[in-house]
């Protein structure tokens, strides 16, 4: 997972074809085929983290296992068990740090993030879930991070999925968008703590279809602490 995993970054930050992009309540935005050729890289990526952070479900603190399997990249990972929901520096499985968030990966993801309008976002955690068929997040709130004020940035693989997005109360009206292999989605600013989820994939995938979904979110958790210097974590 070291050294260059795309070409030509950061000269490619807009893979994104002109005029695609559009805002999908208020800063938030669906930014279509934005990760462009770079998704088999990005699976590849995924397929090395899980060799050392196996993908699995996780218990809420209800003690129900999660419909969706869990890994993650970068200085710290969201996890959840009887304790409740909170970000570890170490993988509850293998007490090891999480693996790193490949330099290339979260370029891209700032590039999301920018076009979005978040010039100086800075994960520090990558939250990888994979959706087999039938699997199925309901609707959440990305709360468990200090710093709101950094907007979360999702990218989808592999099998399309619908992506439930609310607002800002729970019985808010829910939006449907089809998210395909290669869509980043963005939301910040007045969106950042809307209600989402994704609906339960079909348990029969078409002919040619890939039958599980991978999604990144990318998400800053602690505040920066020195954020006018640029550039420092
Ligand atoms: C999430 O809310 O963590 C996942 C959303 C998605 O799978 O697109
Ligand atoms: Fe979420």
């Amino acid at each position: 997972m070291q050294g260059q995993l795309f070409d030509n970054l950061p000269e490619q930050l807009s893979p994104m074809p002109a005029g695609a992009a559009h805002p999908i309540g208020p800063g938030a935005m669906h930014l279509p085929g934005f990760i462009g050729t770079h998704a088999a890289a990005i699976l590849a990526t995924i397929q090395a983290i899980s060799r050392q952070a196996p993908f699995r479900h996780m218990m809420t603190p209800g003690s129900h296992a999660m419909s969706v399997s869990m890994t993650n990249c970068g200085l710290l990972g969201w996890i959840t068990d009887a304790q409740g929901y909170r970000y570890s520096r170490t993988d509850p499985a293998t007490h090891m740090p999480w693996p790193p968030l490949p330099a290339d990966l979260e370029t891209l993801a700032r590039a999301a993030a920018a076009a979005a309008g978040y010039p100086d976002f800075r994960p520090e955690a990558c939250l990888i879930n994979c959706y087999a068929p039938g699997s199925r997040m309901g609707l959440h709130q990305d709360r468990d991070e200090a710093d709101l004020s950094a907007p979360i940035v999702s990218f989808s693989l592999g099998r399309s999925a619908t992506f439930l997005w609310g607002g800002a109360r729970r019985n808010d009206p829910v939006a449907r968008i089809i998210l395909q292999q290669g869509d980043a989605i963005v939301w910040g600013g007045p969106s950042r703590l809307y209600f989402h989820g994704i609906a339960p994939l079909a348990r029969r995938c078409a002919p040619q279809e890939p039958e599980l979904r991978y999604n990144l979110t990318f998400r800053r958790v602690t505040h920066l602490a020195l954020r006018d210097e640029g550039g420092t974590r």
